[in-house]
């Protein structure tokens, strides 16, 4: 039993989860989803949890997302699920599965909302994070990576972002990857390295492009790269999304050594760095997967596609210190001084808004004082004052909280003319 010297402790939200009351992150989603929208991407509504399996085989078992980062529990029928650490896999699940694939190529999808993943929260790393994200699967054209990269820049370009840069690569195809692997991993057995990075070497030595510790990256400076040893088609295709990119005026830098976090993987691969965030620096990536839907069961057709982070979007935002939204969560604001006001209050708010107005009131019998600087904070463009005499007078007051300035008008004009000033 409770007693009453007992405290009661306040629930708080798990770790890593990050929640968002300011309207940065709603602007920050749909302008991103935005610049999909106009490039010919329809929405899909993934389910946020799948069958297990899917992950371990669309993800790839080896890799830190599937092995240590799921959020995986059995249903109440013995049903192992997982949390969706990702989208891709959803979307080709999904494509395969309603055939989405017999309706014309390539299939366009956006996307957007939470995905989990059981990471060490820190600064721009959660583990609930939001993407907003874009596959188009069934055509191997190099002109599509190039718009699914083109509608990623757009997106943080619209968000007036201009701190960041674009880093891409090719990782081959099913013809020259083996061969690099094998190549690479002859190199990586004659260095010194330690056990872990010996295993990590062995499951997956491109990793080990990628570490960060000096005495690793010293001795992999003359590590083989597989740019260097492409196939012909790979070559030509990663040359021609570079034309694209020019063409389309994108800038980017190549870099050969760079490594994601997840297996599917083909051609070209790309990440969107944002030098303002610290160690959680990349704000977007995407590339080719030449086998996913083959390898979860459908035709063999290749997709492209990206995933941003709009958490760390947003933090970019903060960072370069833009804010391309406004806060105002109201454009009119009433302020009723006595019950009949309320009253005849309440029906132009709602009058207002039927005509698409934004508009707020105060509640609670507050005074003119407190209720005006609810007003200021609510961020509206008037206040609308109405007290007793005012109301035998059929006149309200209307205050520009910009300028200050305050001009009695007839109640009954009232609606037309905010309405046609917030317009104009
Ligand atoms: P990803 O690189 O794993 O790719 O994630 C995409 C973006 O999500 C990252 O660049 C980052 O901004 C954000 N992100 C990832 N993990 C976290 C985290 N723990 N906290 C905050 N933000 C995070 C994918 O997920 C692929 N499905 C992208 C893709 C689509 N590739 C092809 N199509």
């Amino acid at each position: 039993m409770t007693t009453v010297s007992e405290k009661i402790t306040a629930f708080a939200a798990p770790k890593g989860i990050p929640e968002y009351y300011e309207p940065g992150f709603t602007h920050v989603r749909d302008t991103l989803s935005t610049a999909a929208d106009r490039a010919g991407y329809g929405y899909i509504e993934l389910p946020i949890f799948e069958d297990t399996g899917l992950y371990a085989r669309g993800v790839g078992e080896s890799t830190d997302v599937v092995s240590k980062e799921m959020y995986t529990f059995a249903d109440r029928g013995e049903r192992s699920v997982t949390l969706r650490p990702e989208g891709t896999a959803g979307v080709v699940r999904a494509v395969i599965e309603h055939n989405l694939d017999r309706a014309g190529l390539p299939v366009k999808l956006r996307y957007a909302g939470p995905f989990f993943r059981y990471e060490r929260p820190q600064a721009g790393r959660y583990r609930q994070l939001q993407q907003v994200g874009v596959e188009a699967i069934g055509v191997d054209d190099p002109a599509l990576d190039a718009e699914v990269i083109a509608v990623a820049d757009e997106g943080f370009k619209a968000l007036g972002l201009t701190g960041y840069r674009l880093e891409l690569t090719s990782l081959g195809d099913a013809e020259c990857r083996p061969a690099y692997r094998a190549l690479l991993q002859e190199f990586l057995a004659g260095l010194d390295l330690d056990p872990a990075t010996r295993t990590r070497a062995e499951i997956n030595p491109l990793r080990v492009l990628d570490d960060k510790r000096p005495d690793v990256r010293k001795q992999m400076e003359g590590a083989p790269l597989l740019l260097d040893h492409l196939s012909e088609t790979s070559a030509a295709h990663h040359a021609a999304v570079l034309q694209h990119l020019d063409d389309l005026g994108v800038a980017y830098t190549v870099n050969p050594r760079m490594v994601r976090g997840l297996d599917y993987y083909t051609k070209t691969t790309f990440e969107f760095v944002h030098d303002g965030l610290g160690a959680q620096s990349g704000i977007g990536g995407g590339g080719r997967y030449d086998g996913l839907m083959e390898t979860l069961g459908g035709q063999a057709l290749s997709g492209v596609g990206f995933g941003i982070g709009v958490d760390r979007t947003l933090l970019a935002c903060a960072a370069e210190g833009v804010q391309p939204w406004s806060t105002a969560r109201a454009e009119v604001f009433g302020v009723p001084l006595g019950e009949a006001a309320k009253r005849r209050l309440v029906v132009i708010a709602a009058a207002l808004r039927k005509a698409g107005v934004r508009v707020d009131l105060s509640y609670g019998g507050r005074g003119l004082k407190g209720a005006m600087k609810s007003a200021d904070r609510s961020g509206a463009r008037y206040a609308l004052v109405l007290g007793e005499r005012d109301l035998e007078a059929g006149t309200i007051g209307v205050k520009d909280l910009q300028s200050g300035d305050q001009r009695e008008i007839a109640l009954d004009a009232v609606v037309g003319e905010l309405v046609a000033e917030l317009a104009g």
